[in-house]
This record gives structure tokens, sequence and C-alpha cells, in this order.
């Protein structure tokens, strides 16, 4: 299939575009490079061993985007293009609400337009805001708590909304957990501007000496250590998780839903236990005060995407450790 993967130069986006490729398909990137790099494109290459046609447009401006609809006819548009970070988007409501709310509107007039019928989107587990318990089902209640996870939740409703009218438009949303580790190729991955506020890229930081220690914030959640537990998933098992998605694409309108994630929840001392061993590198650690906004637990029940996508997460918690060090080995400091 041709498909056309907005933001498709990020850190998810890169992975999905390698998988695609790896997967027979034809992936068309358009990204504005606001939070990544245009060398991605030959590391894809490199390890692909194929070009990928990229055009550098950008949400907010529909001429942009309407050149690359005009040169190309897809049969899906992967929708990772958007703004993501949790704490900015409380200083910067607008911002959000407009970079992702009115940037996809704009995506979707263009899809309705060139005669386009099947989206995937990246949704978040930030849209169960506090679970009633855990593992987390698609049927859950919804709720957020910053306006990252609002802009997430409201896309939601409305590309749902959309398939009202237009029967023949198929909506999948795909609700991520924990992303983490890198290609195996060690030539893409994850590298946050500034100081990283996710755990794993903030132990990045520490194990290569440019932070001094991990803040672990709180040891006293109702947890089997007492701190956070979150279901980090392999970024390589969640492009796969697109890959899988894409089987529903023509099968009749409406909306699918999809938690991918492990189903395994580990501690933030777990996971640094885990990169210790895994590659002999020490994470020095102090306990600080609870983070705002956060929760004890947090983890999927995968058992829908796995029944009706055929798809699971099979990489494990010491190759996710290994391939994350070995992209943040490759990074100049
Ligand atoms: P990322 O920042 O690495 O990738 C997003 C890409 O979109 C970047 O390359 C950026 O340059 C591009 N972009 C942003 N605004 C754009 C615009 N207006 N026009 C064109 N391109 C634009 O983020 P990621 O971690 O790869 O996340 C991808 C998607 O998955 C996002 O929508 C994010 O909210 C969602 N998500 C991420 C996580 C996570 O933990 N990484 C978890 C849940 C959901
Ligand atoms: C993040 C996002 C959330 C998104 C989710 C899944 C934030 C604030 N929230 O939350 O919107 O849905 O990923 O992609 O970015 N931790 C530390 N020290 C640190 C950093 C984190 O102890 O320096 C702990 C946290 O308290 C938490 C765990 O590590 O228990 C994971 O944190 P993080 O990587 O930020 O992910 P989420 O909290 O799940």
């Amino acid at each position: 299939m041709k498909i056309l993967v907005t933001g498709g130069l990020g850190f998810i986006g890169s992975h999905t575009v390698v998988e695609l490729i790896r997967a027979g398909h034809e992936p068309v990137i358009f990204d504005n490079l606001y939070n990544s790099k245009i060398e991605t494109l030959d590391k894809i290459k490199k390890i692909t061993g194929s070009d990928v046609k990229f055009y550098k447009a950008d949400l907010l401006d529909p001429d942009s985007m309407e050149t690359v609809f005009k040169e190309n006819k897809f049969d899906a548009v992967i929708h990772f293009a958007g703004l993501k970070a949790v704490g900015e988007s409380v200083q910067l409501p607008l911002r959000y609400y407009e970079n992702n709310i009115s940037g996809t509107i704009n995506l979707c007039k263009l899809m309705e337009k060139y005669g386009c019928k099947n989206i995937i989107f990246s949704s978040s587990a930030t849209v169960y805001g506090a679970p009633k318990s855990v593992p987390i089902r698609e049927d859950f209640p919804l709720s957020t708590t910053n306006p990252y996870g609002t802009t997430k939740l409201f896309l939601e409703r409305i590309l749902t909304d959309l398939t009202v009218p237009d029967k023949d438009l198929k909506v999948i949303l795909l609700r991520y957990f924990n992303p983490i580790g890198a290609d195996e190729s060690g030539l893409i991955g994850e590298e946050p501007n500034g100081i990283p506020n996710n755990l794993m890229p903030y132990i990045m930081q520490v194990a290569r000496g440019i932070l001094p220690e991990l803040g672990v914030f709180g040891n006293d959640y109702d947890t089997p250590d007492g701190t956070g537990v979150r279901d980090y998933i392999h970024v390589t098992d969640l492009a796969l998780g697109h890959v899988a998605a894409l089987k529903r694409v023509n099968t009749g309108g409406g909306v699918d839903i999809y938690n991918l994630g492990t189903g395994t929840g580990y501690s933030v001392l777990d996971i640094v236990k885990a990169f210790e061993k895994a590659n002999g590198v020490k994470v020095p650690y102090a306990i600080k005060p609870r983070r705002a906004g956060d929760i004890a637990m947090c983890y999927a029940d995968p058992t829908k995407a796995k029944e009706e996508l055929g798809w699971e997460a099979k990489k494990d918690l010491e190759t996710m450790c290994k391939d994350s060090w070995r992209y943040a080995q490759s990074l100049t400091k």
C-alpha cells in the first residue's frame, strides 16, 4: 500500500517507516522537522536500502500539504505529526490545540478532498487519565489532566465523528503505552531536546554522564516497590503494531481502537536495575517527591490487538535497554 506518514522522521514515525518498507509497503513522509532531523532520511535508507519520498510540509500550512496529496494517491495515512511534551502543553495550550487539533483538521480536509478513506492515529494511554484498575482495556472511561492529553482525546472524538456521515471512512485509534528502545542498527532512536521529562531518555543522559543522577519521583505508591509502574514497549514492536493495523484498512468504515502495550508493568527501579544489568553501566539515583499528575500504575490489556490484529509485543526489557543504550552512545554530547 502507498501510505502517507505524517511526522515520519520523528521517533515512532521513523521506526514505523522502516517496518513499512520491510513489509513491502511504500511510505511517503511529510514532516516539518520541528522535532526531527533530515539526516534520519539517510539513516532509513541505510537500514532498509530504500529511498523514501520526503516532503518538508506543515500541518498548519495546507498549501504545502496539498502538494503531497496532488502528487500521490494514498491508500492510508498514518498520522504521527504533533507536539507531545506534557509540561510544555500546560504552558502553551494554544500552541498545542492549534498544532495538534487544527493541524489534524487540515489533514482530514485534504483526505476528504482527495478521497483517502483510511487513517491510523497516534493516540496515547494518557486518554485513560487515572484508571480505576489495571490492566487497562479499551472500553475504560476516558479523561485527561493536561492540554496534550486533551488534544488526543478531542482528536479521537473528532475522527470518530467523521465516520458518521462518511460510511467508508476507517479510523484506527492506536493508544500507545510507553515506547522506549531503538532500531537494532543503532542508527535511529529518540533524541529529546534539553533535559528529558521521560524516564528512559533521562536514564540515558545520566548513563552518558550528562546529568548527575536520576530523580525517582516517589517511592510511596501502592506498587510492589513503591515506585511508579508503567508498560514499556519496544518502539520496533510499536511500529509493527501499525503494520498490523493496516490489515483493518479497507474493511468497511467505522472506528477501531487498540491498546499497543506489552501487558506487563515495570517499576522505575525495575528499569534502573534492568538497564544497569543489560549494559554494565551504573545509574545513580535519588528518591524525590512525587511528580504532580503521576499515577501509580498504568499498563495495558493488549488482548484486543492480539485477537483482531494478530499483533503482540515480542521484545523483552533487556533488549529495550540494550537498544536504547546502543543508540544513546552514538550521540555526541
Ligand atoms: P516526535 O516528536 O519524535 O515525532 C513527531 C514528528 O512530528 C516530529 O518529527 C515533528 O517534527 C513532526 N511535527 C510536529 N508538528 C508538525 C506539524 N505541524 N507539521 C508537520 N510535522 C510536524 O514524537 P513521537 O514520540 O515519535 O510521537 C509520535 C506521535 O505519537 C505523536 O502524535 C505523539 O503525541 C504520539 N505519542 C507518543 C508517545 C511517546 O511516548 N513517544 C506516547 C503516546 C503517543
Ligand atoms: C508519559 C506522558 C504521558 C504519556 C505516557 C505514555 C509525561 C508527563 N507524561 O507519562 O502523557 O501518555 O508517557 O507515552 O510526559 N520518572 C521518574 N523520574 C524521571 C522521569 C520519570 O521517576 O526523571 C517516573 C515517573 O514518575 C513514572 C515513570 O518514571 O512513574 C515513567 O515516566 P514517563 O517516562 O514520564 O512516562 P509517563 O509518566 O507514563
